[in-house]
């Protein structure tokens, strides 16, 4: 019988707060699904700078770092070069590893974690029970990597539910392992994606955020050929969540020459790369503004300047949120000019909550669409070929 303290969540906090006070530093090894969710939630929802943050800024939390999602040698070399190798008794100096990988396989994950466990065995003074300690694997039951913690002595080992593909696993402990190591709050997470179901479940066409954007997005494509859905950002801490839909969407329905093509973009900084494409090239475009309404910290003003050589003063006491609200309006407007679609989706703020509506909305319009289109949208046997294909040229 399962009781409070062996519940999987209890487990994954106990061992956020038991790393948080042992190590200064993480790093989480993962890709795909198996890394994007963490890195979306810690660019949401933690401070822009949070790793050249002292450790009291931080909460007493650990810095964070991703690897394993590449096989870029001078990155690796670089994270190795960041982290400790001899043994301290000082926190400052001390680091853990979190190994993300349902099937345990996947070569980027499994070279970082070979490439980076002697740096830390080291850094242990070669004690295998600190080691055991220092080491947290989320990865499915049977898998390599699952033997590999075991023989390791791993004490806490966290599964990837059966069923559940890696973009859909960010409300598992793939994605809640990290956030708890960053002291956010989880169960609000949770409770925001659980909020969510239920309007899904109850709420009418209309009414209903998760049908209506699928409509919208499917009748767009169908009727205005709309294949590219642009994801614009006007928040620079959201470019991760829009990595993390980007997978999403495109691996789950990429499939059979089917699905929209996504593209995320941050605005304004993108207004001036991509802009020009989106308001005046091919017709292809629905673009989604995806808006905070509220700032986490004080507004900023423009304030007054003696010299006014930008003369900006007329816009002395307009605050960075106004400012930002005027550049998505006027945007639209000029879209709307030209004829090209665009739709808003709101997030009151930047928080937990916010993120786990998010994510579960988004993930549950993929699978719906899926079903529209008659795409399986689990499953990535694209992917799996070039996987395959690594494994017969390096004949491993
Ligand atoms: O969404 C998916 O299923 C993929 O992106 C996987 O997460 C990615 O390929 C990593 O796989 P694994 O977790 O098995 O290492």
């Amino acid at each position: 019988r399962q009781t409070r303290a062996t519940s999987q969540l209890y487990r994954i906090l106990s061992v956020a707060r038991k790393l948080g006070d042992a190590v200064d530093r993480v790093v989480v090894l993962g890709i795909g699904g198996s890394y994007l969710g963490a890195r979306a939630l810690l660019e949401a929802c933690c401070h822009p700078y949070y790793n050249e943050l002292s450790r009291a800024e931080r909460g007493g939390h650990p810095r964070m770092y991703f690897e394993g999602n590449s096989v870029d040698n001078d990155a690796i070399q670089g994270l190795i070069d960041l982290l400790a190798d001899t043994p301290t008794r000082d926190v400052a100096g001390r680091w853990a590893m979190v190994v993300v990988s349902k099937s345990g396989t996947t070569l980027e994950t499994v070279l970082a974690f070979r490439a980076l466990l002697p740096v830390l065995r080291r850094s242990c003074g070669d004690d295998p029970d600190l080691l055991a300690s220092l080491v947290v694997p989320v990865t499915g039951q049977n898998g390599r990597l699952h033997e590999w913690a075991r023989s390791l002595g791993c004490q806490d080992i966290f599964p990837v539910p059966d069923g559940v593909g890696g973009r859909y696993s960010v409300l598992s402990a793939v994605g809640l392992v990290p956030a708890a190591i960053l002291g956010l709050d989880i169960i609000k997470l949770l409770e925001g994606a659980a909020a969510m179901n239920i309007h899904f479940r109850q709420a009418p066409p209309g009414e209903n955020i998760v049908l209506d954007y699928v409509g919208l997005m499917h009748a767009v494509e169908q009727k205005r050929g709309a294949t590219i859905r642009v994801l614009a950002s006007w928040n620079k801490a959201l470019e991760g969540l829009g990595m993390w839909y980007d997978q999403l969407l495109a691996e789950s329905l990429g499939k059979h020459e089917q699905g929209a093509t996504p593209l995320t973009v941050v605005n304004t900084r993108d207004l001036h790369s991509r802009g020009q494409q989106h308001q005046q090239g091919r017709r292809d475009k629905i673009i989604t503004n995806l808006i905070v309404d509220a700032p986490r910290v004080d507004r900023l003003t423009v304030g007054t300047s003696d010299f006014d050589h930008d003369e900006l003063n007329a816009l002395a006491d307009k605050s960075l949120p106004e400012i930002t609200d005027a550049a998505v309006t006027s945007t639209n407007q000029a879209f709307a000019e030209d004829g090209r679609p665009t739709a808003d989706l709101h997030l009151p703020r930047l928080d937990e909550a916010s993120l786990g509506q998010f994510f579960q909305m988004m993930m549950l319009a993929t699978a719906v669409e899926g079903r529209l289109i008659g795409v399986n949208p689990y499953g990535q046997p694209g992917v799996e070929a070039y996987k395959r294909h690594m494994a017969e040229n390096l004949n491993i």
